[in-house]
């Protein structure tokens, strides 16, 4: 099933930093589609309940979680009804358990838990490592956040890209996103490939890219704080996710640990603060090119029409998203639960190379 290209078939280059790991067969009897040549598989009738209880279940998860490094994101279309809250967490921190990931780190605690507008899941409860994602709730918990735009400002969704936990020294691997409510139409997803827009880029501009690093500086979070008088949470998935600056340096291409592929990782985004070391016309300017290329590029996205109960589990390490603010449209409410874990320090290894290179296709 499916014609695009893996590294199921590859030897593992062995010089750079983290061996790539290499995907075995224990989940091929899935019925899948790939989204686009570029990014996402769709598994329409998987049951991730099924791959729990199954007697392989480690080497299941497994394959999934490179099978999501290489896709960069994959979605659960069937309902996943019976699939609790704690099977969604194990699930999401396994991921990057059989992966590689740091031994000491785990879930991520989201800095604004402590927020009252941070709502209940369905059940009435709290968990510090869900994050209850909601149209309504989030439009109250923006206005109490400086720089955000209003209503009456012109639309600019391009704002909206970024990539998970990107404030943290140590950000976010894998995210798990179940979608409980859906509006009647509106409030889709879209992931943009790191790795296809990193290998857009033209030979010269890999290698001054390669030299960048970006502050990802995200202050709304003390002034939402200081606003709700309430404190931020610590640690948040690692030990070195501790502080409340919430301005970390990042690489602006980095290496995927698990692909040993470099993506376009801290060049524009939500939490994108500032590209350092340059003027800040061309910091500007930077952000600007990258965003453009996301933008212009729509073969490089993915998109997710949600519904009901379907699920996204994305790899943070080589996709930006996006949501799609559009719900108020329809008078719609949409609500989902997200858990994240926590990977290491990015780094660029200049031993990597691109997906492209990789795979041995042809540049584009
Ligand atoms: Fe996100």
């Amino acid at each position: 099933m499916g014609s695009v290209p893996d590294s199921s078939a590859l030897p593992a280059p062995s010089q750079l930093r983290v061996a790539p790991l290499k995907r075995g067969s224990s989940i091929d009897h899935l019925e899948y589609v790939d989204v686009s040549p570029i990014i996402g598989r769709e598994y329409p009738t998987a049951s991730l309940k099924e791959i729990l209880d199954a007697p392989n279940a480690d080497e299941q998860l497994r394959d999934l979680a490179i099978t999501i490094c290489e896709r960069g994101v994959v979605f659960f279309r069937r309902a996943q009804d019976d699939l609790s809250i704690d099977e969604q967490k194990y699930i999401t921190d396994r991921l990057g358990q059989l992966t590689g990931r740091p031994k000491e780190n785990g879930l991520h605690v989201h800095p604004l838990y402590n927020d009252p507008n941070n709502l209940p899941m369905a059940n009435g409860k709290t968990d510090a490592n869900i994050y209850v994602i909601n149209s309504e709730a989030q439009k109250k918990l923006y206005a109490t956040m400086k720089n955000r735009p209003t209503n009456t400002e012109p639309r600019d969704l391009g704002r909206e890209w970024h990539s998970d936990s990107l404030f943290e020294t140590c950000p976010s691997d894998f995210s798990f996103l179940r979608m409980e409510s859906t509006p009647p139409a509106g409030g889709d997803t879209l992931w943009a490939s790191g790795y296809e827009i990193y290998d857009r880029l033209s030979p010269p501009f890999r290698a001054f890219f390669e030299t960048l690093t970006a502050t990802c500086a995200q202050p709304v979070f003390k002034s939402a704080c200081d606003a709700g008088d309430y404190p931020v949470m610590s640690p948040r998935g690692a030990p070195q996710n501790v502080d409340f600056e919430f301005q970390p340096v990042h690489p602006v291409v980095r290496t995927h640990p698990v692909t040993g592929w470099k993506s376009l990782f801290a060049g524009v985004g939500l939490h994108v603060s500032r590209i350092n070391g340059v003027s800040s016309y061309e910091d500007q300017m930077l952000r600007e090119y990258c965003l453009r290329l996301i933008t212009r590029n729509h073969d490089c996205i993915a998109r997710m029409h949600w519904t009901r109960g379907a699920c996204a589990i994305w790899s943070n390490e080589c996709t930006l998203h996006a949501a799609t603010p559009d719900t108020h449209l329809v008078d719609g409410v949409r609500t989902g639960v997200r858990a994240s874990g926590i990977g290491g320090v990015p780094y660029l290894d200049p031993a990597s190379t691109g997906r492209r290179e990789a795979l041995g296709l042809p540049q584009y």
